[in-house]
């Protein structure tokens, strides 16, 4: 596990395209109020923060228009996009999770069954059978205040969407690196799946959040064992 506080442009090229897996949750150039990354670029530098990403396995997290708009000039068409919906106040209840030079194996997560009077699912049953894959959309609530793993910090993605996104994609010895950490939701999800992880942010806040969230969990899995 390695964090840093550092602008991920000035860290990437040391890492091999072979061996690691970029899974991020970008800002959105909406004008978020940050404590330190202004997220008002122009359309240009905006384009110019996914260049970096080019020839590397990528997962990201974001709206399709802009997906579409500034990253697929970038990475090229996706192997796969799923869908990850939410309850929210606000109209837009929906964001994509794209993969690029990667593809999901989404039969790598199971979900229970939903009908269980099916006639079919009664049988898969009766072969020991405890559920099906996930879908190519998830249905995951946002990150609430009151929620068990909320941080101190904007638009934190919720544990459950990494997870998926590391078991149904990274290779065995793969590193997940994380160029815009945040909150540190994909470093933590790496470490409890036992994936070696980088991760970088400009943020002092950030950083300092990540870093107790990080050595908690430690203690917390080191206690477990
Ligand atoms: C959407 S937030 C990430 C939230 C994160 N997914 C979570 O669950 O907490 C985006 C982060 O990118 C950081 N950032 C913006 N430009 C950056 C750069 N060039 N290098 C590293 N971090 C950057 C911001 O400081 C901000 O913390």
């Amino acid at each position: 596990m390695k964090i840093l506080k550092k602008d991920f442009r000035d860290v990437i090229t040391d890492l091999s395209k072979e061996g690691t897996l970029i899974i991020t949750d970008p800002p959105y150039n909406v004008g978020w109020k940050y404590d330190t990354y202004k997220d008002n670029i122009s359309d240009e530098d905006y384009t110019n923060l996914f260049k970096p990403f080019k020839g590397y396995r990528l997962v990201v997290i974001h709206y399709i228009e802009d997906i579409i708009k500034y990253i697929v000039p970038v990475m090229g068409t996706p192997t796969k996009c799923v869908q990850w919906v939410y309850n929210s106040h606000l109209r837009r209840q929906h964001r994509t999770i794209a993969f690029f030079n990667c593809k999901p194996d989404l039969s790598k997560v199971i979900q229970p069954y939903k009908n269980l009077k099916d006639k079919r699912i009664i049988a898969e049953i009766a072969k020991g059978k405890k559920g099906c894959s996930i879908y190519d959309w998830w249905q995951i609530d946002l990150v609430k205040n009151v929620s068990s793993e909320k941080e101190n910090y904007y638009n934190q993605i919720p544990e459950e969407i990494i997870a998926n996104i590391i078991k149904t994609t990274a290779e065995k010895n793969d590193t997940i690196f994380e160029p815009f950490m945040g909150s540190g939701t994909t470093p933590a999800v790496s470490l409890k799946l036992g994936y070696e992880c980088f991760a970088t942010d400009i943020s002092d806040k950030a950083f300092k959040i990540t870093n107790d969230r990080i050595n908690k969990l430690k203690n917390t899995l080191f206690y477990e064992r």
